[in-house]
């Protein structure tokens, strides 16, 4: 118990005292409008208050141990204490949303609030190792859901070297490259033929069945090869291609690398397939309303013209980035969360050893924007189910280490 009371006295010395860097994301996340920092300070007999209440009214959910015993309740032992009130008085206020969490301490005061988040925080979260629990759940029992996007797209490519080339770099005339193309506009491009409102009877076939994460991977795995220029020889003249190109460059790139992730690329695209492309938005056959008004004034020699002039250009590719791998993830959390999740600030929540279901929850609220917190949802924006899945998995199963705050003298 004294042990605890030390913590406190010094959690307040350090909770004012402590400079902030500046350029620190911590700093970044002091600068958001707050309410006025309240640390919390509790004696034995506050703890003990604490404790009753907890008993009362938490438990049956949270345990009296702190653990959680109700399937979506977070664990609460050694969470801080002023990020536990932070969170309560956001139930109550309706800030954050939870109907069960906001009619349980709707009755409750805010010295009670206070005295149970001190409560909770005086308490060890245990390192069950048990899977059902998560705390502490080992790499052993929960692997990672080890996908590598880019290795899962290149394995579901097999079926389209045939026609594509083996990295995308199409050697058959007449057939698409996909090598270094936007990954946005691949993902639309088999989304369309999917759903049968682009029309191919060779593409159809090849992506009916395909789900969506099988398409973003394929995307991608075919956004990061490095294309190279068609080997193919065109029928039109590049440098009588040239002017007509100066309409395209807008949206295509002056050179025909296109820099709008929804907008194809047109350098080094083998030059036949080029017309044929054109030819479909000029004929009506391929529905985009922008490409049609631009190619209706376009005769065929201007058609042929224009493809031989960007199947000539140099394709540069690169624009796509390789996503980040749990480790690297987990690097840019910890600057906030601190070292595997244990938070040295006590506005910002302990990560390790929480229940994985739980973890994955916030994550999935932040993402779709259902909690309220700039800096998390900003953060989590671009973030996959499966990486939430290896994140929640990847902090579950650090130890919760007491945090230990630098030593001040005392006053
Ligand atoms: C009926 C079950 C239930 C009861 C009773 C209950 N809680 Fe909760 N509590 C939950 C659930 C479920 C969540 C997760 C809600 C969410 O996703 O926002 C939660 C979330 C919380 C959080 C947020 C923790 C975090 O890591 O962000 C705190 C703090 C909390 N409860 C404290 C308490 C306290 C203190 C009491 C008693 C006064 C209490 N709860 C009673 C079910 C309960
Ligand atoms: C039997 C040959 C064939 C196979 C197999 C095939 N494709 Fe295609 N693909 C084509 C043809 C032909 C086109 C051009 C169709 C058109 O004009 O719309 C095309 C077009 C595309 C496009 C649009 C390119 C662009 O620049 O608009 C993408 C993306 C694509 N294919 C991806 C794939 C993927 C991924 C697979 C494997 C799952 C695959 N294709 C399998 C023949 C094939
Ligand atoms: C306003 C922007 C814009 C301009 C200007 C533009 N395009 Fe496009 N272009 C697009 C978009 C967007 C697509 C993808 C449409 C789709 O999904 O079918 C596209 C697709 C294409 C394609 C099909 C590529 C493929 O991989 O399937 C060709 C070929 C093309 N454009 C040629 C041209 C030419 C030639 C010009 C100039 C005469 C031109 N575009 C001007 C926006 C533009
Ligand atoms: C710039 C600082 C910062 C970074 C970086 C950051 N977080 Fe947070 N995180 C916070 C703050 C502050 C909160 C409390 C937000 C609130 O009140 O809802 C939080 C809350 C959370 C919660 C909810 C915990 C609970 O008990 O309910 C989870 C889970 C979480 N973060 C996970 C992550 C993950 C995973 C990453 C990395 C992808 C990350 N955070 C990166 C500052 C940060």
């Amino acid at each position: 118990m004294y042990r605890m009371i030390y913590m406190f006295a010094l959690m307040i010395a350090v909770g004012t005292a402590s400079p902030v860097q500046a350029t620190s994301p911590k700093a970044a996340a002091k600068s958001q409008p707050q309410e006025p920092v309240v640390h919390i300070f509790a004696s034995p007999v506050e703890v003990r208050a604490g404790r009753a209440i907890a008993e009362q009214t938490c438990a049956q959910c949270h345990g009296l141990d702190g653990l959680s015993v109700e399937a979506g309740a977070p664990h609460l032992a050694s969470q801080h204490a002023d990020y536990l009130y932070a969170q309560l008085k956001a139930y109550k206020d309706g800030a954050r949303k939870h109907t069960r969490m906001r009619q349980s301490i709707k009755i409750l005061n805010d010295d009670a609030l206070r005295n149970v988040a001190a409560y909770y925080f005086s308490l060890d979260l245990p390192h069950t190792g048990d899977p059902q629990q998560g705390t502490g759940v080992t790499a052993q029992t929960t692997s990672m859901v080890d996908v590598n996007p880019e290795e899962a797209g290149k394995a579901a490519s097999t079926g389209c070297a045939s026609c594509h080339g083996k990295d995308g770099n199409s050697v058959l005339p007449g057939m698409p490259s996909l090598a270094g193309q936007n990954l946005q506009y691949l993902v639309n491009a088999m989304k369309a033929y999917r759903t049968a409102s682009r029309k191919d009877p060779m593409m159809r076939p090849a992506v009916a069945l395909l789900d969506d994460d099988t398409i973003e991977n394929l995307a991608l795995y075919y956004a990061l090869q490095k294309p190279k220029a068609s080997p193919m020889n065109a029928d039109g003249d590049a440098s009588a291609g040239e002017p007509v190109a100066t309409a395209c460059a807008e949206c295509h790139g002056a050179d025909g690398n296109s820099t709008k992730p929804d907008t194809p690329s047109l350098a080094g695209q083998d030059p036949r397939y080029l017309v044929t492309a054109t030819q479909a938005y000029k004929d009506g056959t391929r529905d985009h309303s922008a490409m049609q008004s631009l190619v209706a004034l376009l005769n065929d020699d201007d058609i042929n013209n224009v493809a031989a002039y960007y199947a000539a250009s140099q394709p540069e590719g690169g624009a796509a980035r390789k996503p980040l791998t749990t480790a690297q993830w987990a690097e840019r959390c910890d600057r906030c969360h601190g070292i595997d999740g244990n938070s040295t600030d006590p506005q910002i929540p302990s990560i390790s050893s929480q229940g994985h279901e739980y973890l994955a929850k916030a994550m999935t609220a932040y993402r779709e924007q259902d909690r309220g917190n700039t800096i998390m949802r900003a953060m989590l924006k671009p973030i996959k189910d499966v990486e939430i899945e290896n994140l929640a998995r990847h902090y579950t199963g650090k130890r919760r280490k007491s945090v230990v705050f630098v030593k001040t003298p005392c006053k």
